[in-house]
């Protein structure tokens, strides 16, 4: 579904990507490791269009989208998750979740004044779909919760939430386990593997937790100084010595510590 050629991103005279080159294949939960500073966020944000490539080039199932924006990117089902911005955490996790999909008839002054029945069959399907999919993700009796109000855990569910209120084709996760804890991120793990498996939704996901990784993706690639060190199961991966050599900077000698 991605395919990212060769791909360059630098910061002044600094390489953050150095000529990356990966495929996601459409249908795969594909798992993106390294080191910190190995240039994994650098490298989905420019997939994800919020930075501009130095060169290279990113291909979305066969059309270049080298440098488009992110709100084109959006139209085309790609997806990258953020924090939840501050200013949205006043607002209850079902008004968070409604606030998703773009082109409502509602948001504009012309259609505000002249067709507020149609604006009334909007919001009570978004109501709808926003409780579906809070339902979903066990955390119903959250919805009325304001979002500034929940816990890392639960705002990186509701993060996964905002994806399914579009019809999404490729998800970007950068480190949604990240300070979670073990229930949550179960919790976590289960929606991801259901919108893969049920929905059909293509993921790649920055993680640093091993085990995480290894419960959900296949295959795991491995990033170190921009560039991609290698790709396998995660087996593999934990006995590739390229990988354990970028993880630990001694090399082999450590092996039998791992
Ligand atoms: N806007 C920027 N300007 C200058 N340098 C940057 C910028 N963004 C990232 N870098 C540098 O690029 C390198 C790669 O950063 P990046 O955040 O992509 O790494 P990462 O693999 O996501 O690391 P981590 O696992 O710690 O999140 C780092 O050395 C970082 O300091
Ligand atoms: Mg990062």
């Amino acid at each position: 579904m991605i395919r990212v050629e060769n791909l360059h991103k630098h910061f002044g005279g600094f390489h953050a990507v150095d000529g990356a080159s990966l495929e996601i294949a459409t249908g795969s939960i594909t798992g993106l490791v390294g080191p910190n500073g190995a240039g994994k966020t650098t490298l989905f944000n420019v997939i994800a269009g919020v930075l501009e490539p130095t060169s290279g080039r990113v291909s979305m199932d066969g059309e270049d989208i080298s440098g488009l924006p992110p709100h084109v990117l959006f139209h085309k089902g790609m997806l990258r998750t953020f924090q939840i911005a501050h200013e949205f955490g006043s607002m209850t996790c079902r008004e968070n979740l409604m606030m998703v999909p773009g082109g409502q008839s509602g948001e504009t002054l012309w259609n505000a004044w002249f067709s507020r029945g149609r604006i009334a069959q909007e919001e009570s399907a978004l109501l709808k779909k926003a409780d579906e999919v809070l339902d979903f993700l066990t955390i119903s009796h959250l919805k009325d919760e304001r979002a500034g109000n929940l816990s890392g855990g639960q705002k990186k569910l509701l993060e996964l939430g905002r994806t399914m209120m579009v019809d999404a084709k490729v998800v970007f996760l950068d480190e949604v386990g990240a300070g979670v804890n073990r229930t949550l991120l179960n919790t976590i793990g289960d929606a991801i593997l259901r919108l893969n498996q049920e929905r059909g939704y293509t993921f790649c996901m920055i993680e640093h937790d091993m085990d995480f990784i290894g419960r959900l993706c296949d295959p795991v690639i491995v990033m170190a100084e921009g560039k991609v060190l290698a790709q396998g199961t995660i087996d593999e991966i934990k006995d590739n010595d390229a990988v354990i050599e970028a993880y630990l900077g001694t090399g082999l000698k450590n092996k039998e510590m791992v």
